[in-house]
């Protein structure tokens, strides 16, 4: 099966040997802003441009909050028959849109529903944790949300297919991975370098890491660290331990927890770096408040945090059709909560210093900020 999961492919971003640096926003011609992700070479000249990105004129989409369009489809979508319509309809666009793109989405599940994953769950699942509230419902229309094995066997192909839309020009699957992994383990690589006091990475932890594909991804950028994949779905962690177990062995293997990333009850002060990627769009507020508060706790002084999700500032999803943002909402219940919060503003109150937010895609802010030392 073609796949461009970390465990196929690795990075072979633009500037691989280089870092990349932010220049500062510069207003584009028509609209709003354009980030510029420059790459620079190891002595500091600059090198290829990996990255441009429109942001739009607001400051979030007009689908967002208490706007007249937002109350549409809030009611929309509180109509229970339309919304099991609607999500039927989000289901259905998503698998044929990814297998017309050449993402093998059925033939991955059942690769994954047929095989011995079910093994891995009890090593894998702690007794202890407890769902929030939150956790426990419908979610990307899936009626048990992420605690069923259907959405584990989906989750792969659902990320691979969130590369190749968000990159709609990429020319192949791998360029489109390349771009949207690359230039958010980029900013990561370049906010620590910039400000971390050269401290090494020696351990990371990536908090809502799913099946692993972006613990993958952090593990294959930075090999001599150890990194740390953590979950609240065992059966997320049950198939990223299985893939990772039929791939050639690391030489520093991935560790995965089963935990809430709101309260993990690691040590405080053990990582140099705390990633979540695609995590605070799922999440209340009061979630995302007290994530951000826990990457603080965890982090070294001098450590980098990098939260990366879709941007309300991105051009593209300001323009969303109706019908496709309508679609979007009805499977991603915490979407106003998420578009409504001030991420930076929060990062600033727990004390992170340093903030910088770059658009690393067209759709996705990475937000990086260091604790400080
Ligand atoms: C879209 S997925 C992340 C994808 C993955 N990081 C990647 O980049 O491929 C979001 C993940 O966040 C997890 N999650 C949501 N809330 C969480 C919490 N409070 N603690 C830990 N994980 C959480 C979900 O179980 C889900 O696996």
């Amino acid at each position: 099966m073609a796949l461009c999961g970390p465990a196929t492919h690795r990075l072979s971003l633009v500037c691989s040997k280089s870092h990349a640096r932010t220049r500062r926003p510069r207003k584009s011609r028509g609209s709003g802003v354009v980030h510029i992700l420059a790459a620079y070479d190891v002595t500091g000249r600059e090198g290829v441009q990996v990255a441009g990105y429109e942001e739009g004129q607001l400051d979030r989409p007009r689908w967002v909050g208490a706007t007249p369009l937002s109350r549409l489809v809030g009611a929309l979508i509180s109509f229970k028959p339309l919304y099991s319509l609607l999500k039927l309809g989000a289901r259905r666009v998503l698998i044929n849109t990814a297998e017309k793109k050449n993402i093998p989405w059925r033939e991955m599940t059942k690769e994954i529903l047929e095989s011995d994953v079910y093994k891995e769950l009890e090593s894998i699942q702690s007794p202890s944790v407890v769902y929030p509230d939150y956790y426990l419902n419908p979610f990307h229309a899936y009626d048990e949300g992420n605690l069923s094995w259907l959405a584990a066997a989906e989750a792969e192909a659902a990320t691979l297919s969130m590369a190749r839309r968000v990159v709609p020009g990429a020319s192949s699957l791998h360029e489109a991975n390349e771009i949207v992994r690359g230039n958010w383990l980029q900013a990561i690589e370049q906010h620590h370098l910039q400000y971390s006091g050269n401290s090494m990475i020696r351990d990371i932890l990536d908090i809502g890491c799913s099946v692993g594909v972006s613990t993958g991804y952090l593990a294959d950028k930075f090999p001599s660290a150890k990194v740390t994949g953590l979950d609240l779905s065992p059966y997320f962690l049950a198939a990223a331990q299985f893939k990772e177990k039929k791939r050639f062995p690391r030489k520093n293997p991935i560790s995965w927890i089963h935990a809430n990333g709101e309260d993990t009850g690691l040590s405080s002060n053990s990582f140099d770096i705390v990633s979540m990627a695609y995590v605070h769009h799922e999440c209340p507020k009061r979630a995302i408040v007290n994530l951000v508060k826990e990457a603080f706790r965890l982090l070294r002084p001098g450590g980098t945090v990098a939260f990366t999700d879709t941007s309300p500032k991105s051009k593209i999803l300001q323009e969303l059709s109706p019908v496709l943002f309508t679609l979007m909402k009805s499977t991603e219940p915490f979407l106003d909560e998420y578009y409504l919060t001030d991420l930076e503003g929060t990062m600033r109150e727990v004390g992170f210093v340093n903030i910088r937010t770059l658009l690393t895609d067209p759709r996705h802010r990475t937000v990086t900020g260091t604790v400080p030392r």
